[in-house]
């Protein structure tokens, strides 16, 4: 039967990609503070410091390819009869390589914001204190990323695809941040199905009534065939 299929992802989908995650063993938090780097305080004391942050990790996902589980995700999207909807947690723009589209939730490291206007610009692939907008010309450009305290985008959006979604699947995110971690949640009580994709149990396994575990390179392309089939 087809229908509509939400998907969100999470860091895990691109660990095979050679792009670390935030909170497992050796990941981004344990080697930063997000104090420092992730929220607008953090950026405030140091500029500096944040911009050789997100500029590291530009680099490292300009560089990065898509594995397996992109690309299966972009062929459910496209041989899907019904509609799948992506939603990520990541900024790396891997979704995008492998030829699918995504709601970004947290933001985009391609991309530049103005704080002082709200414009946003293709990043260049380092930016320092001070960038200027090409729109008002303020000094102020800052990674297009959403930090901890900040709102998420498209929650409307992403809202009413969750009140009318038949599958909710999600791929390699830990169920600790919210308002990800609740979509499990919204989706049940709109009557869909829900499944868990990921290397080990999450903070909120329990939430999903199927699951398979394994890395995301094996498992979601096998659970794309199935759907698929
Ligand atoms: N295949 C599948 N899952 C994997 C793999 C893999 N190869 N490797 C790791 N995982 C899983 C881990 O088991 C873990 O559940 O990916 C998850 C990664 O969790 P986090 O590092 O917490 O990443 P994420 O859930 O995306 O973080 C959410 O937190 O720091 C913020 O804004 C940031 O978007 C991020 C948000």
């Amino acid at each position: 039967m087809a229908g509509k299929i939400v998907v969100l992802t999470g860091a895990g989908i691109s660990a095979e990609s050679g792009l670390g995650t935030f909170r497992d063993e050796g990941g981004l938090w344990a080697q930063h503070r997000i104090e420092d780097v992730a929220t607008p305080e953090g950026f405030a004391r140091d500029p500096a410091l944040v911009h050789r942050f997100y500029n590291a990790r530009r680099i490292q996902a300009a560089e990065a390819l898509p594995n397996a589980a992109h690309e299966a995700l972009a062929r459910l999207q496209r041989d899907w009869p019904g509609e799948v909807v992506i939603v990520t947690q990541n900024v790396d723009g891997l979704h995008e390589k492998a030829g699918a589209t995504a709601i970004h939730m947290h933001g985009e490291l391609s991309s530049a914001l103005c704080y002082r206007c709200g414009h946003r610009w293709p990043s260049p692939p380092e930016m320092a204190p001070g960038e200027p907008c090409p729109a008002c010309h303020a000094r102020a450009g800052r990674p297009d990323i959403v930090w901890f305290g900040e709102m998420p985008y498209h929650m409307d959006e992403i809202a009413d695809h969750l009140q009318t979604c038949d599958l909710f699947a999600s791929i390699g995110t830990s169920g600790q941040v919210y308002p990800a971690a609740g979509f499990v949640q919204e989706a049940a009580y709109a009557g869909a199905r829900t499944i868990e994709l990921n290397l080990s149990d999450s903070e909120i396994s329990r939430a999903f009534e199927d699951h398979r575990v394994g890395p995301a390179s094996r498992v979601v392309p096998q659970w794309v065939a199935e759907l698929l089939a």
